[in-house]
């Protein structure tokens, strides 16, 4: 057979699946899973991808939904390897130079983590080296957002989310409010570099890559407040080697923050009795107003066309 007719045949198949979507019941569907079905066709001519190695990719998304449940999420960590998380926050990121940045969302948030006070210990049992975070939430034109919620999840100093442990216990997690100036502040614990769950699937993918599993030393923080675009991000803590290798390249510099050791003894914000050394961290949040990102989120194709 030609090469011609190889190539006709092969975009032939491409064509038909294409038209099958002619009737999609929204236009931004069809946009979607049009470009969906020409990248991945284009995926297997470029490699010339064979059967066997169709079945292995099979096999591996299997295996990725298998491990998955309500503790453990492989699809958003395989998202977050292959850089597809942090391509999809660059895509939708406000350009609004003064707001904090946005980094991924990341496999461990858990819904419903309980509400702590100003000066609360989001630890709960969770082994680390105390550490204060505080900062002040505040809106691009630099007004103090009161009653912002901000969610918070961290790793032990073993490098484990609570729900990596056996047992249903809840660590290292909770959501608090900002107050009337917008501050806020809570204690946790110091966070430390640990690797991305590898005994999976994605595990295999990083193996298969010689890449390294580890992502830098970081805090998980959300902020949701009535007038202004959900910011999803970390505060990396300065000094960690590990932030050149991120396994989900989620890094930002304008995110690392300084985690100043305090030594034992030395007063702390809420009076607490500490036996050792402790840490402090100063992280001011700045919310992108929600019209912004609104205006820009309008601009697909299918409801344009609406419009
Ligand atoms: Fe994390």
């Amino acid at each position: 057979m030609s090469s011609e007719h190889q190539a006709e045949r092969e975009e032939h198949v491409t064509r038909q699946v294409l038209e099958s979507f002619a009737g999609s019941t929204t236009p931004r569907y069809r946009e979607i899973m049009e470009a969906l079905v020409r990248h991945s066709h284009a995926l297997v001519r470029e490699v010339r991808l064979t059967e066997q190695e169709w079945e292995q990719g099979i096999d591996f998304l299997t295996r990725c939904g298998q491990i998955s449940d309500d503790r453990r999420q492989e699809l958003i960590l395989l998202s977050d390897v292959l850089g597809l998380s942090m391509l999809t926050i660059a895509a939708n990121a406000p350009e609004e130079p003064t707001a904090t940045e946005s980094t991924v969302f990341g496999p461990f948030f858990v819904d419903g983590a309980p509400e702590v006070p100003f000066g609360g210990d989001i630890a709960q049992g969770a082994s680390g080296q105390p550490c204060w975070v505080s900062g002040q939430v505040r809106g691009t034109d630099g007004s103090p957002v009161a009653g912002a919620r901000l969610d918070v999840w961290e790793a032990d100093d073993g490098g484990l989310y609570d729900v990596q442990h056996e047992g249903d216990v809840t660590q290292g997690r909770g959501h608090l409010f900002s107050d009337e100036q917008g501050g806020y502040g809570f204690w946790g614990v110091t966070p430390t570099p640990y690797p991305i769950p590898h005994d999976g699937p994605v595990g295999d993918l990083l193996a298969a890559a010689g890449r390294s599993p580890m992502r830098p030393a970081h805090l998980h923080v959300m902020v949701t407040a009535p007038g202004y675009h959900r910011l999803v991000t970390h505060a990396f803590v300065a000094g960690d080697d590990n932030q050149r290798g991120d396994a989900v390249f989620g890094v930002k510099e304008s995110l690392v923050a300084d985690f100043v050791e305090q030594p034992a003894g030395s007063p702390n914000p809420t009076g607490r009795r500490l036996d050792g050394a402790w840490r402090k961290v100063s992280f001011d949040i700045v919310l992108n107003p929600e019209t912004r990102t609104d205006e820009r989120r309008s601009i697909p194709s299918g409801r344009r066309e609406g419009a």
